[in-house]
């Protein structure tokens, strides 16, 4: 409780103590919230303060902190000397001052916490933003026609996988990249490979679908986020290293989930830049992940973005858990060992220092991945000897800057 004055007072404040009018008449009773009727009826009444409940209302004067005014009462009780009744009456207003300062700093930690609610709502309020902006991506015109034709396609049980080769070919443009990517170097197919149908067949489905998005956004890596691509193509590198040593099926899909993984953060320069400039600011002197300082100034992630964009490209598990949870292995069920391999190739790319994920730390690498792919620490050696010759190839892919 505080006494202010009654000028001070404003609606929405609760009264500690009853207020009586000059006839002894009780005007708000202990516990009104005030109203603005009320607080022009207290400027009629001839009183000049009123007490009110909760936390303090600045009254211009500096506030004791509790230490404070625990000396100034020993000060002012000095002189009782051994008087029962005073030392007495010393410890009740001594429980009292420790009381207030427990009610206020309740007060401050509630409010504090409202505050924070309230950030979270704003954080809430900034991702659904963004999400709808993420579904509708303006910025990526060709993107979303071509991988939305090419969902539904796929989807009717009849469509050959010419139709599908045929479709992606009528946008030249992108079926050039795509087949640029196929016949790298790195991708490791010894003959060329001239059509997208082609590839389709080699591939499979959902490996073109993942190229197609790679070959979509390359302009956009190439150019403006050239580091995070040769980080994707190291990642991409590493992943086919780790999954063919590790003998698992659909090693392309893994090559292509490498390549994807941080789509999101090439999502979320193209849709918010403004935003991602203030997270490469907040990682550029200092050790913090991209991924933490995403956290600390959106509230979220690349990889909820990129959740978002598997959610609308309706991509399959061997892509999608890659790209979502490629910082939390132990979290994906449907794509274990693809997750555990994109994991380790992020971070073990990021250790030899092959492009930059937009940070200079290494996140931890989970015992769980390495577990899951079955690999001891002498695989591990083996697989950075192998990274360092695999990763030259990749070079033909990095524009010269
Ligand atoms: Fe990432
Ligand atoms: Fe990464």
């Amino acid at each position: 409780m505080q006494r202010i004055k009654v000028e001070q007072a404003e609606p929405g404040m609760v009264i500690g103590h009853p207020i009586e009018t000059s006839s002894g008449q009780i005007l708000c009773a202990k516990g009104t919230e005030l109203t603005e009727g009320l607080v022009d009826r207290l400027d009629n009444l001839d009183i000049s303060h009123i007490f009110v409940d909760g936390h303090p209302v600045d009254d211009g004067k500096p506030r004791k902190t509790l230490k404070e005014e625990l000396s100034v009462l020993e000060r002012r009780f000095a002189a009782v000397g051994d008087n029962k009744l005073m030392s007495a009456l010393k410890m009740v207003v001594q429980k009292h001052i420790r009381n207030k300062h427990q009610r206020e700093l309740e007060e401050k930690s509630k409010e504090a916490a409202g505050l924070e609610e309230s950030d979270a709502e704003t954080e809430a309020t900034d991702a659904q933003q963004f999400k709808l902006k993420v579904e509708k991506l303006e910025n990526l015109p060709t993107l979303p026609g071509v991988v939305s034709k090419l969902s539904t396609m796929v989807e009717s049980p009849n469509v050959s996988t010419a139709q599908v080769g045929e479709m992606i070919q009528a946008d030249q443009v992108l079926s050039a990249k795509v087949l640029r990517l196929i016949n790298s170097a790195f991708f490791g197919f010894p003959g060329k490979i001239a059509t997208v149908t082609h590839a389709l067949v080699l591939l499979g489905f959902d490996a073109v679908k993942g190229l197609v998005l790679t070959a979509s956004v390359f302009d956009i890596m190439a150019t403006e986020m050239l580091q995070l691509w040769q980080h994707s193509l190291g990642v991409s590198v590493a992943s086919g290293i780790i999954a063919r040593r590790t003998g698992l099926r659909d090693v392309e899909e893994i090559i292509v989930a490498g390549l994807l993984h941080d789509i999101g953060k090439v999502v979320l320069n193209v849709e918010g830049p403004e935003l991602f400039e203030q997270v490469s600011q907040k990682t550029a002197g200092s050790d913090l992940l991209f991924i933490d300082a995403e956290q600390e100034i959106l509230g979220f992630d690349h990889t909820l973005v990129g959740d978002w964009l598997c959610d609308k490209w309706n991509l399959p598990a061997n892509l999608r858990d890659p790209i979502t949870l490629h910082h939390t292995p132990t979290r994906a069920r449907n794509a274990v060992q693809a997750t555990a391999v994109v994991h380790m190739a992020d971070i073990l790319v990021r250790a030899v220092e092959f492009g930059s994920g937009g940070d200079k730390g290494i996140p931890t690498l989970d015992r769980n991945a390495v577990v899951a792919l079955n690999l001891s620490l002498s695989d591990l050696e083996e697989i950075l000897d192998e990274m360092e010759f695999e990763l030259i190839k990749a070079e033909d892919l990095i524009p010269e800057e």
